[in-house]
């Protein structure tokens, strides 16, 4: 008899005791003392314990780590402090004026800085009540944040209980994903036909902000606590190194590369060996973050609204390359949209070999007059997908030739067009390959029919021997014939058509989205799948009922009519239903979504100026995350002109028409209220 069996409560705190101890070597101290595999099993046979024994679960079991109950969506949380951002500074100029400025506001000199990594993720802030974990709150507007302690729970680095309990103990974080997890993310979303996330960052907060803890979880995040904001029942640190100390001390996870600096030079001196460093690292930095360590000093010179006087973040200059442009191929997606692409001669930048950069469309290829030949500076800021920023004219060889966009289709050879004021232009090839692969491809992703197996690799070869020519046929794949493929064994074939069947299945959602209708994206599939609640319905709805759906505007409204008035379409579903896919909406799914609780939602907006701490991009993502739409002048239709820092001549046109204008404080709670997806 097995001693979980004899007496589980003994074993399970024995487990318990184990894994904490093995948790903070591995995570804290970086010294492991077993390996992966034999921690693994560890948590494996106390899981296992805990799921017959429910009894024994305890608030910070590790079985409540994974999955756990799908959140439905973020609760805004207050932060009990504000959680301000950081002044930055570009230059050694920038930081010695910083520098005269602190030791003004301190009243004497400054004589001990800490130097850390400035970690390119999202901040955090955990509470631990009597040492357990309460909740993980990201920062919002740093005033309100969300509620992602499900998620939170996912990541092994971050411990469940703190190593000795204080009654009330605030630390604060970043969390990113590291490199290698990045990259592995992109893969497998590349080869599902997901859109890879630009950068780590962004793949971070996406993780974060998912509604499935499950998936958080396959993520892989780690983190980095940079500040011990609050500690209870204990005599609080009296330097910035000490709540560093302590932190470790509890459990969490510390820099390694932080370093105490006794005076300006040796600030630099950290900043230039963080910054020496920086490619080696497994995770992405963006600067070097100084600090005053003498806490009563961070306190007598105090912050401003937005930043702290006594830090800075020391940004480095994004990473550039010089090399040259061996051709300028086109690519064509889904929707059959053209994207000229650079080939470069390969270079190394910011620690991997860049050899293409996308020039996303013919106006960009216009507007920089990137020509094959010609030697461009490559550019990668924070961001793993690396940008041409501009031609060496000086360098151009003679006769170099302007570059134009091709007026057929490179795969198939229709016509491709460029509707009045779109940017993109489009192949008309009905049964275009390259719209096919990408059809398949977009049809088996995750946020789609979710057939794994079913990526790059397979869909290739399924459409070189004519195996699928359309999603239907995916449906009559066997096993017998998958598994003469290259690359896949009997095991391997049998699993995708397990797959595949299991795809049936699938709510009706996910259906609308994978079909690929123009316009149609996650959440208007959803609302479709809501209000009509069948395949059938839809095919047969009218425009005008079509655009009297709540958040279905008319462009919506017309794609889907288009798509279901060709008669291929009705071919394509006629089999998709023989086939025995779902078709009808489950219970669940016809409850009424709620509608995006935004005030963006359905209407148009226009940026002007700087928003402090906020790239023009990402205010175009949140604005469009949040159901608005973005557009660049202001005219009468325009809802909101959301005007930052010095804005332009758009501000007095908002103002002579009327428009609302919108300051950044105002655009940062607007943009952190919650979408939930269902009421
Ligand atoms: S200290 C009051 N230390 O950078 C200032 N922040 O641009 C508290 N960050 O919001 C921040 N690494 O999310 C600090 N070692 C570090 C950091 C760090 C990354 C992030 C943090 C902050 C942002 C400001």
């Amino acid at each position: 008899m097995t001693a979980s069996k004899k007496d589980p409560g003994a074993r399970v705190k024995v487990l318990r005791e184990q894994i904490a101890h093995h948790r903070t070597k591995y995570y804290v101290d970086d010294a492991p003392e077993i390996t992966d595999a034999e921690y693994d099993a560890l948590e494996r046979e106390l899981r296992a314990i805990e799921a017959e024994h429910p009894e024994l679960l305890a608030p910070d079991s590790s079985s409540l780590r994974v999955g756990g109950e799908p959140s439905e969506a973020f609760v805004n949380v207050r932060h009990r402090t504000p959680l301000l951002s950081l002044d930055n500074a570009y230059s050694e100029d920038d930081l010695r004026a910083w520098n005269e400025r602190l030791t003004r506001a301190a009243g004497r000199s400054v004589d001990r800085y800490v130097v850390e990594p400035k970690i390119d993720g999202l901040s955090i802030a955990l509470w631990y009540r009597n040492g357990l974990l309460e909740r993980a709150v990201t920062r919002g507007d740093g005033i309100v944040g969300e509620d992602v302690t499900a998620n939170v729970r996912t990541i092994r680095s971050i411990p469940p209980r703190l190593s000795s309990p204080a009654p009330f103990v605030e630390a604060r974080g970043e969390i990113f994903m590291p490199r290698a997890s990045f990259q592995a993310l992109n893969e497998a979303r590349r080869s599902s036909g997901e859109p890879p996330f630009a950068n780590p960052r962004n793949a971070a907060s996406g993780s974060l902000r998912l509604l499935d803890s499950g998936i958080t979880a396959s993520r892989k995040l780690d983190v980095f606590f940079y500040a011990l904001a609050e500690i209870e029942g204990v005599f609080p640190p009296n330097t910035h190194t000490e709540g560093l100390a302590r932190l470790e001390a509890l459990g969490l996870r510390v820099n390694p590369l932080n370093a105490i600096c006794r005076s300006y030079d040796e600030v630099m001196a950290g900043i230039e060996a963080i910054r020496g460093l920086r490619d080696q690292l497994d995770y992405e930095i963006d600067g070097a973050v100084v600090k005053a360590d003498d806490l009563e000093l961070q306190r007598h010179a105090g912050s401003t609204s937005k930043f702290p006087r006594w830090a800075v973040a020391y940004k480095y200059p994004a990473e550039q390359a010089q090399t040259r442009v061996l051709d300028i191929v086109v690519q064509v997606g889904r929707t059959g949209a053209l994207t000229p692409v650079a080939e470069l001669a390969p270079v190394a930048l910011a620690g991997t070999t860049v050899s293409r950069a996308t020039l996303h469309n013919e106006d960009e290829v216009a507007r920089k007059d990137v020509r094959v030949g010609d030697t461009v500076v490559i550019e990668k800021a924070g961001e793993i997908i690396p940008q041409v920023m501009r031609v060496v004219v000086e360098r151009r060889a003679k006769g170099a030739a302007k570059f134009s966009m091709p007026t057929v289709c490179p795969v198939c050879g229709s016509q491709a067009v460029r509707e009045e004021g779109e940017v993109v232009t489009r192949c008309t090839g009905v049964s275009c390959p390259a719209k096919r692969r990408e059809a398949l491809l977009h049809f088996a992703s995750r946020p789609g029919m979710d057939i794994q197996g079913l990526g790059d690799a397979l869909v290739d070869q399924l459409l070189d021997k004519e195996l699928v020519l359309d999603v239907a046929d995916v449906y009559r794949l066997d096993a017998g014939t998958l598994a003469e493929l290259s690359r896949m064994g009997k095991k391997s074939a049998e699993n995708v058509v397990a797959e595949i069947a299991a795809s049936k299945a699938r709510p009706l959602h996910r259906l609308l989205f994978a079909l690929g209708i123009r316009h149609v994206g996650e959440r208007a599939a959803r609302v479709l799948a809501s209000s009509v609640g069948s395949v059938d319905a839809l095919k047969n709805a009218a425009h005008e009922s079509l655009e009297a759906i709540p958040e279905i505007g008319p462009k919506t409204a017309a794609s889907v009519r288009t798509f279901f008035d060709q008669p291929r379409n009705r071919e394509l579903i006629r089999r998709l239903t023989q086939a025995g896919v779902r078709t009808e909406a489950a219970e669940e799914e016809l409850a009424p979504i709620r509608p995006l609780d935004s005030a963006f939602a359905g209407k148009t907006v226009v940026l002007t100026g700087t928003l402090p701490g906020v790239s023009r991009e990402e205010a175009k993502a949140r604005v469009e995350a949040l159901g608005g739409r973005v557009s660049g002048s202001v005219s009468k239709k325009t809802d909101f002109l959301i005007a930052g820092d010095e804005p332009g001549a758009k501000m007095d046109r908002a103002m002579a028409l009327g428009v609302r204008v919108v300051g950044p404080e105002e655009f940062a709670r607007m943009t952190t209220a919650t979408i939930p997806d269902r009421a």
